[in-house]
């Protein structure tokens, strides 16, 4: 949460900026702000809303220079005000800072700096550009830009909690300090310029070679140079990393929202995350990332998988595929509670952390706790490069390329992939026979043939969806696979409709969820061909007979099922544990033309933000 980014170099720095926060608005949009350091004097420009109002602020003032720094913001410590809005000051105005995380003892600090300095925000950033000015008037015998690097590491020696951080300092006009703990800080680099940024999406268009900051890291960047050093301020080498991602995926690409656009990209990027993984004469997997010998996959007696939010219904699909396959007994927890209870974890506990951005807090702090108690842990990540990929012990990369809307589509069907993906592999080495393996992948590749055709419905579903937007309730129901997929239809609408939705597994209904059902209250059922298909039929029997309206998701060629409905959503038949690859599409096509049709800020839902770096 939070998007910083940073230049420095020979172009002129303001454009540069504010193209990379567009990029990363994702990461936050109720504030933003922008500092340009130019002949000694620093150009500040701070608004309230999106990046256009920070264009509209900075009107037709000339930001010359060619090196600063700019923040998007989702507020944690005070409102959305521009007082709030970052970058923050020092008392003199000559050092500008921009942070991203939490200072958690910025109230102890607040005293201890006490009358001497003057607090314009309710922020707990603004203390750090305080207390780095405090240690900067202290370190007088210090030379050149050595003195703002010292000033910024003797700052965080007393700072408890996270930041990706950037400052700037009138007096220092070649040099960008950045910091990082708990929240990521990429530095990309290019002949004679810099880019630093939370992730890579703002510099693709630059460069693709990337260094990343470690926790407890912090860098010095000229124009001409990248000096990396621990907080006790001892010299580091790091390792220049290539980002496969290019420019043009990281735009619309004439689509209204990324949102629209990464829904269509399924079928390419789903290609992107199986190829060169399986071996169809062996009818199984190969997922190098994995990093563990036949023996340990053999010991392996448990499966975890660790997710927030969308990830975490792709991992209840992922249980279905453990267990079936390879019999392995899997639990989905979810990273916020993970480490709250007494986990059972032990040497032959598997552990998979899945996310997106690879920066889900909950998600990390929960796999860093499985790491603790002697757990093989591994990442189903995408953002390359991210805190979740470097701190598992292997694992492999889902290949969505960079998914810039904040409602998860490309990336929860690519991380559906690379679980059966697995899934197969562990299967394979136990139970799985070479024709069951052969049959599974032979339908994973027809896949994305499936998608494709299901986006010829999509004006249909547009159609649905404007009949139905009105409605302030929906809920979702499903049987065996599809109860994730419910799960996730629901989840999809309410987070970009704001319509009240619910989930459930259709045989539950009875216990209780019976009492909503009214014609007020629509019913999306999930009724594919499986081998609950007759009693997903009797539960929506149930449904009609209580008068609510029901759209239903069958299988094309299912003529009774439409019988039964107000509505159909068709999807084309496959085998029961890829069901969810397909099933979930329309119902990601319908919750968003919902949205439109209530003009909500489809890529950008109130409250939200991608990369939930907080807890
Ligand atoms: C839903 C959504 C969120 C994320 C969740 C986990 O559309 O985007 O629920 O799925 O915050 O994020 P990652 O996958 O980045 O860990």
């Amino acid at each position: 949460m939070c998007g910083i980014v940073g230049y420095i170099g020979e172009k002129q720095a303001a454009p540069i900026l504010l193209q990379g926060l567009r990029r990363l608005e994702y990461r936050g949009y109720d504030s933003a702000g922008i500092a340009i350091l130019d002949q000694g004097c620093i150009h500040r420009a701070r608004s309230v809303g999106r990046i256009d109002n920070l264009i509209d602020a900075i009107g037709g003032k000339q930001f010359p220079g060619t090196m600063g720094i700019a923040h998007t913001r989702w507020a944690t410590h005070g409102g959305v005000t521009e007082e709030n809005a970052h970058p923050h000051s020092s008392c003199d105005g000559s050092l500008m800072l921009m942070h991203n995380g939490i200072i958690e003892n910025y109230r102890d600090i607040k005293e201890k700096l006490g009358g001497e300095h003057v607090f314009r925000s309710e922020t707990d950033s603004e203390v750090l550009a305080h207390l780095i000015e405090h240690h900067y008037q202290l370190l007088t015998g210090k030379e050149g830009d050595a003195r703002l690097r010292l000033s910024v590491e003797a700052a965080l020696s007393h700072v408890r909690g996270t930041y990706g951080l950037l400052v700037i300092h009138k007096d220092h006009p070649n040099c960008i300090i950045a910091a990082r703990l708990g929240s990521p800080i990429a530095i990309g680099i290019n002949l004679g310029e810099y880019f630093i940024a939370s992730d890579p999406t703002p510099m693709l268009a630059h460069t693709k070679n990337v260094v990343f900051l470690d926790d407890g890291e912090i860098a010095a960047v000229t124009r001409s140079s990248l000096d990396t050093f621990t907080l006790k301020d001892e010299h580091i080498v790091k390792c220049v990393e290539q980002i496969d991602w290019n420019d043009e995926q990281a735009e619309k690409q004439g689509y209204p929202h990324f949102m629209l656009k990464e829904i269509f990209d399924q079928p390419t990027v789903f290609e992107d995350a199986i190829r060169g993984r399986y071996n169809l004469a062996e009818g199984t997997a190969n997922l190098g990332g994995l990093n563990m010998t036949p023996t340990e996959m053999q010991r392996v007696s448990r499966i975890v998988l660790i997710a927030c939010g969308t990830a975490s219904y792709a991992a209840m699909v992922g249980k279905y595929a453990f267990e079936r396959l390879a019999g392995i007994p899997t639990e989905v927890d979810v990273g916020s509670e993970f480490r709250y209870r007494d986990p059972i974890i032990d040497d032959r506990t598997l552990v998979f952390a899945i996310s997106q951005s690879g920066e889900t807090a909950d998600t990390l702090a929960a796999l860093r706790e499985a790491k603790r108690k002697g757990a093989f842990v591994r990442g189903i990540v995408n953002v390359i490069g991210s805190t979740i990929a470097r701190e598992t012990d292997g694992g492999t990369y889902m290949h969505a390329g960079p998914e810039l809307a904040v409602a998860s589509t490309k990336a929860y069907t690519n991380m559906l992939a690379i679980l059966l993906l697995y899934a197969l592999q562990f299967g394979r080495q136990r139970r799985v026979s070479l024709a069951t393996g052969q049959r599974l992948l032979g339908a994973l590749r027809e896949i994305p043939r499936k998608m494709q055709a299901l986006f010829e419905q999509a004006p249909a579903i547009e159609a649905l969806a404007k009949k139905y937007a009105s409605y302030e309730h929906f809920l979702y129901l499903g049987r065996g696979i599809n109860v994730p997929v419910a799960l996730e239809g629901s989840h999809k609408l309410k987070e970009i409709s704001y319509i009240h939705s619910e989930a459930y597994a259709a045989g539950e209904m009875k216990h209780g969820v019976n009492a909503l059902l009214c014609p007020e209250f629509p019913v999306l059922a999930i009724m594919t061909k499986n081998q609950l298909y007759d009693k997903m039929r009797s539960n929506v029997e149930e449904v009609r007979a209580r008068k609510s309206k029901v759209i239903l998701l069958v299988n094309e060629g299912d003529e009774q099922a439409k019988e039964l409905a107000d509505d159909v959503l068709m999807v084309p038949p496959t085998m029961e544990l890829l069901e969810p690859l397909l099933n979930t599409i329309p119902l990601q096509l319908f919750a968003y033309y919902i949205a439109v049709a209530l003009d909500r800020d489809v890529d950008r839902p109130r409250n939200l933000a991608k990369s939930v770096t907080v807890e």
